[in-house]
């Protein structure tokens, strides 16, 4: 059974791939410094797999104790990085906080597990920006990255591929994520968001049960069908799959070599309002929301080609729309009922 390490594996995508880990069939360790997680998640997950998972909480800028970690901890084979701030807009505000974190973090563990390593990143479709032609492929190009936190991705998908070609025993897969939302099918973990969520689904939940207003849809006037900005869904759960697709592949051999990139998304784009009338339709619930101006920096539609990660990782996303709507709408409702 290989061991795998999870870094931020009590957040939202790491605590659903630890399961996914799990039912494959994998040993999973987690670090978390519980930055922006909460250590609840670890009964949640042993709710949901019967397993107390080996937790250490340690901050991944501290190189002495991700040194120590690595040094007590040889048997492990894979690392999957999640740990890394991630709210883009506080990132135009604090950038320091974002470079030391998301940068510091993946350099000490590369120096400390300098050895034979599978290594999976969580990178982001933001690096393309507003691509020229869509569906957007891996092969399009990077573009000046709108804020801090889209500059820490663009920047450690480089630092990845500068050390793999210089270290033949790294072997690396990034994963290009488009939107993740949903939840666990049990409604024991999901997102947790700190403060107002800057995201749709989060905050379509959060407006339903009332602890936020009216949603504010940014933009009805896009050259889109229906004028609101389109994104490519995904389902966390199949997202957290993509992801032990991923170390399989590395442990199999990548043909393409010690460093690649996927994009992971479901190939189809999906309209704010098409999202509003999914949420209401599977829920039965009445959504307030108004037509607000656009909203800075937001691009108007993306959508990846997911044809490299469905041949090579074997790997394709199976839950729809409804699916995401209807699960964070339980999980919305459980938190309410059990906080943390
Ligand atoms: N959620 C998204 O929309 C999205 C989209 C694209 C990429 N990503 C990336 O995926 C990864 C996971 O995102 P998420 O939504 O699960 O976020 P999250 O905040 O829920 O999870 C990240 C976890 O990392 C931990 N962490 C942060 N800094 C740490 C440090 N220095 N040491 C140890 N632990 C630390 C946090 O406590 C948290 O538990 C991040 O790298 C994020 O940038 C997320």
């Amino acid at each position: 059974m290989a061991k795998i390490l999870v870094t931020g594996g009590t957040g939202y995508i790491g605590s659903h791939t630890a399961v996914e880990l799990h039912n494959a069939g994998y040993e999973v360790v987690i670090v978390d410094n519980l930055s922006n997680s909460n250590i609840k998640i670890l009964t949640q997950l042993h709710a949901i797999t019967g397993k107390w998972f080996d937790f250490h909480e340690i901050d991944l800028q501290d190189d002495k104790a991700v040194q120590e970690f690595a040094e007590k901890n040889t048997d492990i084979d894979g690392i999957i990085h999640f740990a890394a701030s991630k709210a883009v807009g506080e990132s135009v505000e604090q950038p320091l906080k974002y470079y030391r974190n998301n940068f510091y973090g993946l350099i000490n563990l590369l120096t400390s597990f300098n050895r034979k390593i599978n290594f999976v990143f969580s990178s982001s479709c933001t690096v393309y920006g507003q691509p020229e032609s869509l569906p957007v492929t891996e092969a399009a190009p990077v573009q000046k990255a709108e804020s801090p936190y889209g500059n820490t991705k663009q920047i450690a998908e480089e630092i990845l591929a500068e050390t793999a070609a210089v270290t033949p025993d790294l072997n690396v897969i990034a994963l290009r994520y488009f939107n993740p939302v949903g939840a666990h099918e049990t409604a024991l973990i999901g997102e947790l968001p700190n403060g107002v969520p800057a995201n749709l689904v989060p905050f379509i939940t959060q407006s339903a049960i009332g602890k936020r207003g009216p949603i504010t849809v940014y933009g009805n006037d896009y050259d889109t069908p229906d004028g609101s900005a389109i994104r490519d869904y995904i389902h966390v759960v199949d997202l957290a799959k993509a992801h032990v697709a991923a170390i399989k592949l590395l442990e199999t051999g990548n043909p393409n070599g010690n460093y690649d990139v996927f994009n992971i998304g479901t190939g189809k784009g999906s309209s704010v309002l098409e999202i509003i009338a999914a949420f209401e339709k599977v829920n039965n619930e009445k959504l307030d929301y108004k037509i607000g101006p656009r909203r800075a920096g937001d691009i108007v539609q993306i959508y990846g080609d997911v044809q490299k990660s469905n041949k090579q990782l074997g790997w394709k996303a199976s839950l729809d729309i409804n699916e995401m709507m209807r699960s964070a709408w339980e999980w919305e409702k459980y938190i309410k009922a059990n906080p943390f």
